[in-house]
This record gives structure tokens, sequence and C-alpha cells, in this order.
């Protein structure tokens, strides 16, 4: 792929196929005689033939409605899913924050979870050594908690050191899935500050949110999906008022055909 470019996806379509067979109930077991084999799995087109390059040091949003395929997009650029069709290519190092505390040992300290995700990330003792010190300064989490086992912590404490793990392995690539949420005021500014540094290092970023502000504020071009489909991609602050009119009135623009 051309080398100014540090995500490419190609037709992608992901489908998930659920079971419908999950409990060895009685009743399920006499359902389940009388469905037929097709009937016991459900698909789940979560992404259809979707089609997009992210340029190396471009900013992008994505936003859309519950269950638009957002989260499964970017779970199939972080290489956690494969593709059904279509494929992806990545360009880079990537550090992901899909879930908060995802990764996280809920029995560790969380400076003894900065070191797994440390090793996990490839860096070697001395670096995690280092990195340890300033993540948890960035955390700043509240006295102490710092040596306490993270399964002790509220979300927002989990969403301050998942933040200050994933801007601190210095990606090429950065995928934030609703990851400035949970954290408070002060918290968010300073993520917002972190997050300039890393788009003047020219870093790629792709960040999902329902937070519509954090997409006009920090991207620079913005997709719209809905029920897996690229509805549209521009400029963020046009994407995000179409999308709030189709939040308000119901309207896709004319040439996305509801798929
Ligand atoms: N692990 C899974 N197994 C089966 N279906 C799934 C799974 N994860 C998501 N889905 C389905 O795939 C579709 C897209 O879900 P996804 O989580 O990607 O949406 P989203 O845009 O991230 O939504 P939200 O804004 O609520 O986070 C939905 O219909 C959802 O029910
Ligand atoms: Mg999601």
């Amino acid at each position: 792929m051309p080398e100014e470019l540090a995500i490419r996806i190609e037709n992608l379509s992901i489908t998930y196929k659920v079971s419908l067979e999950a409990k060895r109930t009685l009743k399920n077991a006499v359902m389940r005689a009388s469905l037929k084999q097709k009937e016991r799995t459900r698909m789940i087109e979560a992404v259809k033939g979707l089609t997009l390059d992210v340029p190396h040091g471009s900013v992008l949003g994505i936003v859309g409605s519950n269950g638009a395929g957002k989260s499964t997009l970017m779970r199939c650029i972080a290489g956690i899913l494969s593709p059904t069709e279509g494929r992806v290519i990545v360009n880079g190092k990537i550090s992901t924050l899909l879930a908060l505390g995802v990764g996280f040992n809920p029995a560790l300290s969380g400076r003894d979870n900065i070191i797994l995700g440390g090793l996990a990330s490839g860096l070697n003792m001395e670096e995690i050594a280092d990195k340890t010190d300033e993540i948890a300064a960035f955390a700043a989490l509240p006295d102490g908690f710092i040596d306490l086992p993270v399964r002790t912590y509220s979300s927002g404490m989990y969403g301050r050191l998942s933040f200050a793990v994933a801007v601190s392995m210095t990606p090429d690539i950065l995928l934030l899935d609703e990851a400035l949420s949970a954290g408070d005021a002060a918290f968010k500014e300073k993520s917002f500050e972190r997050m300039r540094e890393l788009c003047a290092e020219a870093r790629t970023i792709v960040i999902v949110s329902h937070a519509l502000a954090t997409v006009t504020d920090l991207c620079d071009t913005a997709i719209w999906m809905h029920k897996g489909a690229l509805v549209a991609k521009g400029k963020p602050q046009e994407i995000v008022d179409d999308y709030l009119k189709f939040l308000n009135v119901g309207s896709l623009p004319s040439n996305y055909e509801d798929m």
C-alpha cells in the first residue's frame, strides 16, 4: 500500500455468528429438537463493505448510533477480530484503548499492571522502569492507589490508568474507543492536552466517541457509520452536524442507501 497510509481498509465486512444454543435447559433441549440446524445460529453483519484509507498523522473520528459497528471495526484494525470479507492493512505499531481495564489483571496492583502492559508491548525492564513513574504521574490516582489491586479501583481510576498506559507506549497508531469518557473534567482536560501532543508528533489516531465535541475538537477527518456501513466521510463539523440532524429527524443523506 502507499507509504503515506497508516491504515488501509478494503471492502471490509465482519459478520458475527451467534449460537442460539447458549443454555442447556430442558426447555431448550425440547425446542432444539424442533429447530433446524440453520435456525440455531444467527448472523449479525456488524460491518458491511467498508473501504477507507487513513493517512499517517491524521486524526480520524468515528461517530454513529449504538450498534453501528464502530467497536467491531476498531477490534478488526487492532487485529483482535478477523475480517469475514475484505482486508485491513496496518503500517506501524498499534496501541489500543478499546475497553477500560481490558488486559489488566484485577488482582495485581496498578504498578504491576503497568509492568505487564509494558512487557506485552515488547519493552524491556529498563524502559518499563522509566515509563512506570511517568504513567503513574499521568494517571495521578488518589493517594497510594497505584500500589493497590486494580479491582479496588473506581471506573474513573480504571479509565485514568488505562489511558495513561495507552498513550505512554508511543505508538505510531493509537486506537481509542470511548477512552475519554470515564475520567473527571480535570483528567479530561489533561487527556486532551496529551492527545494534542500526540497529534503534533504526527501520530495516527482513531477515536470512537459519542462525545461529539471530542470529535470536532481533536479530529481532522470524521466518518459516520450506520448499520455497519459508511454513510459519510468529511470534515468533522459537517459529519457531526449531519449525524445530529439524523438523530433529531431521522434523515440519512440522500446518497446513502439503507442496506
Ligand atoms: N461479540 C459479539 N458477538 C456477536 N455480536 C456482536 C458482538 N459484538 C458486537 N456485536 C453486534 O455487532 C453489531 C455492532 O456492534 P458494535 O459493538 O461494533 O457497535 P458500536 O457502534 O460500537 O456500538 P456502541 O455505540 O453501542 O458502542 C451490533 O449489532 C452488536 O449487537
Ligand atoms: Mg462500541
